[in-house]
């Protein structure tokens, strides 16, 4: 049963997606997969979990390894608790409805906005610094990737996306695209939100660093009990001798209990630090506190590995729930922009828009790199000009002020200030500064 949404009050709607490359990890789990699982059983939520195969042709071209992949998240999502009888989980690409809005999305995406998305301008940047063409290795597949995340996002009306601080421009352009297409075609697509929580724990690795699979020190999540042994007593600690006490602080072993352990348990785990425990018991006891959690799921895990055509008749019954969404909404979407029937009326041109007529806008900000940036906007919301970054927000306040106050004519001054290779036009820029004057003056 899916959780029914009364009619006065819509149920809040989250979505997220997981990228089909690799095999999930203990940083995973406690990163992701167990406050998913957990918000999943809330009351009053409707949630839709999905395995992103289509992004992962964008990163990986090995067929056996993004089917072993998506059975492998599968298999994870749902032995660490995921309820397919109360959200719908499914896989993106059983979902043709989510190509077709990619296609819809795409036309009315300004080329700059995805410009500046960072996956791209990383590449971008690499290539310069190896002295390469600036779009060597890079496909529009990458290009596009945004794009196919907001169609994602926007074909199933989610309100809240729970992402990784690293998504948050992909969910700011995507309600950029719906700021376009609503303007253009009236109100169809629904501007979601990221939801970060800054309480999940950066769960370190075995050396100390953060737990990524590019650093190749994470600790299987589902893998052989004695696996997990083994990593765990991998785990690098100091030379302190039994008897003597040991930090907390800094210690991947304590960092990793506290994620998996309740505060009493933390206090205790502290305390045996503190005590001088051996090394090799603290690793023991991280481990038999990991095990505690993991070993029913981990049976559920291999259980599920073992008999895949579960899986898949999981993901298509998920599917079929999803498309009773998708294939009516996309219909809707395609009467909206003109593809439907010659026999039937054509309807109003365009929706007008009631009242007072909208103005551009700017908008400050401040990015996952800390630093402050403007834009502005159209009345679509479509971005025109793009700031390069600045060290307060005071400075881009003022670069803000100069343009309000002078128009285009302040343009040249501050060339230096914006992103002119990722803004539009320069007539359509002072178009819309224009306009913005004559509102003040009005
Ligand atoms: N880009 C996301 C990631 O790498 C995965 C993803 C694809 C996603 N589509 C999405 C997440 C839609 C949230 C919503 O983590």
């Amino acid at each position: 049963m899916t959780v029914p949404a009364s009619s006065s009050t819509p149920a809040l709607r989250v979505l997220t997606g997981i990228t089909t490359t690799g095999t999930p990890h203990l940083g995973n789990y406690v990163g992701s997969i167990r406050a998913a699982v957990r918000a999943s059983r809330q009351s009053g939520v409707q949630s839709f979990y999905f395995l992103a195969d289509y992004h992962a042709l964008i990163k990986c071209d090995e067929p056996a390894r993004i089917q072993r992949s998506t059975l492998e998240i599968a298999a994870s999502w749902l032995a660490a608790g995921l309820d397919p009888e109360r959200v719908t989980f499914y896989r993106q690409s059983d979902i043709p409805e989510i190509t077709e809005l990619t296609w819809l999305l795409t036309c009315v995406t300004g080329k700059g906005l995805l410009n500046r998305a960072h996956a791209y301008k990383a590449m971008l940047d690499k290539n310069a610094a190896a002295a390469l063409e600036p779009d060597t290795d890079v496909t529009a597949g990458l290009f596009m990737y945004p794009v196919l995340m907001a169609a994602d996002i926007l074909m199933f009306k989610a309100h809240q996306v729970p992402v990784g601080r690293d998504q948050i421009q992909h969910i700011e352009m995507a309600r950029d695209m719906a700021a376009s297409f609503n303007h253009l075609y009236g109100e169809h697509l629904v501007p979601p939100q990221a939801l970060i929580d800054d309480n999940v724990a950066l769960l370190p690795g075995l050396d100390g660093r953060k737990m990524s699979k590019s650093y190749d020190n994470t600790i299987a999540l589902f893998g052989p009990r004695e696996q997990l042994r083994r990593q765990i007593m991998s785990i690098v600690t100091d030379s302190r001798a039994p008897g003597e006490p040991k930090s907390t602080e800094g210690s991947a072993l304590y960092q990793i209990y506290r994620a998996m352990a309740d505060d009493a348990e933390a206090a205790a785990f502290a305390q045996a630090f503190s005590d001088g425990i051996a090394w090799g018991d603290a690793k023991q006891q991280l481990f038999e506190r990991i095990d505690r959690e993991i070993a029913p799921m981990r049976e559920h895990y291999q259980h599920l590995i073992a008999h895949p055509e579960e899986v898949e008749r999981l993901l298509l019954a998920g599917a079929e729930k999803a498309r009773a969404i998708a294939t009516p909404f996309m219909r809707e979407l395609r009467r909206a922009v003109g593809l439907r029937s010659m026999a039937a009326p054509s309807g109003a041109a365009r929706p007008k828009a009631e009242g007072k007529p909208a103005l551009p806008a700017f908008k400050q900000y401040r990015e996952t790199d800390g630093r402050f940036y403007f834009k502005l906007a159209d009345a679509a919301g479509r971005t025109l000009l793009q700031s390069r970054a600045f060290d307060s927000p005071r400075e881009a306040g003022q670069a803000v002020k100069k343009l309000q106050a002078e128009g285009a004519a302040a343009l040249a001054a501050l060339a230096a200030q914006l992103d002119l290779s990722a803004s539009q036009s320069t007539e359509r820029i002072a178009e819309a500064l224009e306009q913005l004057l004559q509102a003040a003056a009005a």
